[in-house]
């Protein structure tokens, strides 16, 4: 998807939709399939390009991965921790921070050299929050700039289990440390300040996994048997996320989400717009390969302003550039804090989110730590020609834009719509069906 126009919505939105699965446990699949022993079934992966990312650098390493009916099953032949072959050639991460994060920590653990490099944003992520814990591990793991960047080069190193209290909420970090902890010499336990998604805890255990997890700490042992399992991965409520908010800025809108992931550590976005107003109810509750899944129905009226903050942050790290557009046609003043993470995603996420509602006439202040938004009280989004859309490699970026766009007051052609397809590939299709559908 290179270009993306998107109109404003006439009318109400009336209809059920599936998004696509979720990235998190669909990366988390394919690198724990592949490191049990024997053949791991997963049922809808996400064939985003991050998740392909995760799953050809596997195939580098020499793991067997073959797929049924254009990826609708994708089986992994694992073949235990040992059993990777050295890559011949750098490992690619492209735009995928989940791949290379994770990948350091399996990785450090091996007894051969590999690479890791990634596209423009990902080679300017901070990557000293994995390669300092992995070096307390006994890992032989550097990087570009002083041990902050990548690339990741990882020669063969002697882990030891460490305990570690995380300086910041990062799953992406736990699992890294994880990962090398089950190929440590003694235990491994993380403590982390604020819980961040547990999809690493909850899948290593489905697969035999001898951890603890109680509270916010986890103790995980080495010389883990993990054993095959077939995987079924739900809807991603990160996806799922824009269209909760395409019918919150559209009052008096109705929608049935199929199957998402209601998983604690990522629900914070259902809270929050719960609090604002909009009603959002669970049916079909199920466990699915030791994740919760529901179906949501989203009813819409008036929205209000809100304050985001603290230990609520992670749990809706991902859905910020989201809630920032519903924010901004709330009543009233709406703040979030505590956030400064969002400097460190696929662009600086509390900048660009500040341009780009600089640029769709909204009153916004940028803090150090996130943003205050002056809702627009339902008045369409009335775009600011004497300013330019920041210019990005950020999924989420634009397809926040392409949902304030249903709410604009003219066309708007999506800047860095070509990125959507990191996480989200039919993304195009359900704004076209929400179009289709209104009544
Ligand atoms: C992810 C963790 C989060 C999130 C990212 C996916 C994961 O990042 O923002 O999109 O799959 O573990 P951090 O670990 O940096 O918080």
């Amino acid at each position: 998807m290179k270009h993306l126009t998107v109109s404003p919505l006439k009318n109400l939105i009336k209809t059920t939709l599936s998004v696509p699965s979720d990235k998190s446990i669909s990366h988390r699949a394919i690198i724990i399939g592949a490191i049990a022993n024997g053949r791991t079934e997963i049922k809808n992966l996400l064939t985003s390009e991050d998740c392909l990312c995760t799953l050809k650098i596997m195939q580098q390493l020499g793991v067997e991965i073959s797929n049924f009916n254009n990826f609708e099953t994708v089986t992994v032949y694992g073949k235990g921790l040992n059993s990777f072959t050295e890559p011949k050639n750098i490992l690619n991460c492209g735009n995928s921070g989940t791949t290379m994060r994770l990948m350091s920590g399996l990785l450090s653990g091996q007894n051969f050299l590999s690479v890791l490099v990634g596209d423009d944003s990902l080679m300017n992520r901070p990557m000293r929050r994995v390669i300092e814990p992995l070096t307390l591990m006994g890992a032989k793991i550097f990087g570009r700039e002083d041990n902050t960047k990548a690339p990741i080069v990882i020669t063969p190193g002697i882990l030891h289990g460490i305990s570690y209290e995380m300086p910041v909420s990062s799953a992406q970090v736990k699992s890294a440390i994880m990962l090398a902890g089950i190929q440590a010499k003694g235990e491994t336990k993380i403590i982390e300040k604020e819980k961040s998604r547990d999809h690493t805890e909850r899948m290593l255990t489905a697969f035999g996994a001898t951890i603890k997890c109680d509270k916010n700490e986890i103790i995980i042992g080495s010389e883990q048997n993990l054993q095959a399992q077939n995987i079924s991965i739900p809807g991603d409520v990160s996806s799922a996320a824009f269209f909760m908010a395409a019918c919150a800025i559209i009052p008096g809108s109705e929608m049935l989400l199929q199957k998402v992931s209601t998983n604690p550590t990522r629900t914070g976005i259902i809270t929050v717009l719960k609090k604002m107003g909009i009603k959002i109810e669970s049916t079909n509750k199920k466990e699915v390969s030791g994740e919760p899944i529901a179906d949501l129905f989203i009813s819409s009226g008036e929205l209000n302003a809100t304050e985001v903050k603290g230990s609520t942050i992670p749990l809706l790290i991902d859905e910020i550039p989201i809630l920032c557009i519903a924010m901004a046609q709330a009543n009233g003043k709406s703040i979030i804090k505590d956030a400064k993470e969002l400097r460190f995603k696929e662009s600086d996420r509390i900048k660009t989110m500040v341009q780009v509602l600089n640029k769709l006439g909204v009153e916004v202040n940028e803090l150090e730590d996130g943003l205050e938004i002056n809702g627009l009280a339902g008045e369409p989004f009335k775009l600011n020609h004497s300013i330019e859309w920041p210019k990005h490699s950020d999924h989420r970026i634009a397809m926040s834009i392409a949902i304030a766009a249903l709410k604009a007051n003219e066309p708007v052609q999506v800047p860095g719509a070509e990125w959507i397809s990191t996480s989200f590939p039919t993304f195009e299709k359900l704004i076209h069906q929400i179009q289709m559908a209104v009544v």
